[in-house]
């Protein structure tokens, strides 16, 4: 079999098994379900392990935290940008890492769509106080996330995935507080299902919970604090 092939036959499969596969309850679910039926793509996200990635980021080599939210490549196409999922997380609560204060390092993730791991995109944090914005955040401690875009040629959904979780303050040097990953993941969920706005843009979100990607538990999850596995598939939608 010539290799093109092979490659066809592997991205075939994933998009047969790997969909989008909401409910669409309510009534914006409709208008929703008709624009998803006039694009082209209908495919929101790819499952990371149908190509070697998972649903742990590689904070180090062995342990990572996890992506536990996934931002569906059908949404809104302005926030599949980066300068749109910024505006989206503003709109969300967060804002920009404050430069010169972030203190830690980078992650990578193996989002299963050939690019093999790759550093994450971009940084948000809770924005506490409007004149020192994420500076003062980054000193208090709060919500955060870091996203990564599944957007290699083997996989490219262009959905975002996202680990979010609640830190302590910088002074312990960002560790996540108890139950964190879990706090961090339902803070960003109830901020886009309420609906959120930035700069005249204005957006909601369908939610679908997903327990068949990630094991519940602690293992192989950075500081050994457990999560309950559940991973939020959000469709952002303008309004
Ligand atoms: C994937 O998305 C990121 C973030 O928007 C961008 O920097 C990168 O160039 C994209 N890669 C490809 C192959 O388009």
């Amino acid at each position: 079999m010539s290799k093109l092939l092979v490659i066809s036959l592997v991205v075939s499969s994933i998009a047969a098994t790997a969909v989008d596969n909401h409910d669409y309850p309510g009534r914006s679910a409709q208008s929703v379900l008709t624009t998803a039926r006039n694009t082209q793509q209908q495919v929101g996200w790819y499952d990371p392990r149908s190509l070697g990635g998972q649903l742990l980021d590689f904070t180090t080599p062995t342990h990572g935290e996890p992506l536990n939210v996934i931002v569906s490549g059908l949404s809104d196409p302005d926030i599949l940008t980066e300068a749109g999922f910024r505006d989206y997380a503003k709109s969300l609560g967060y804002s920009e890492e404050c430069l010169g204060l972030h203190i830690g390092h980078i992650h990578e993730a193996n989002l299963g769509d050939g690019d093999g791991k790759k550093l994450e995109m971009y940084l948000a944090r809770q924005s506490y106080f409007p004149v020192w914005g994420t500076c003062w955040e980054s000193l208090a401690g709060g919500q955060h996330f870091r996203a990564w875009k599944q957007n290699g040629t083997l996989a490219n959904s262009g959905a975002w995935f996202i680990g979010a979780s609640k830190e302590l303050d910088s002074r312990n040097h960002h560790t996540i507080v108890p139950d964190g990953y879990n706090l961090g993941r339902d803070w960003f969920v109830d901020k886009a299902i309420e609906g959120s706005h930035w700069k005249g843009k204005w957006w909601a979100a369908e939610l679908e919970w997903r327990t068949d990607l990630l094991d519940e538990g602690s293992d192989g999850v950075n500081h050994g604090i457990p999560q309950d596995g559940r991973v939020a598939i959000l469709r952002v939608f303008k309004i």
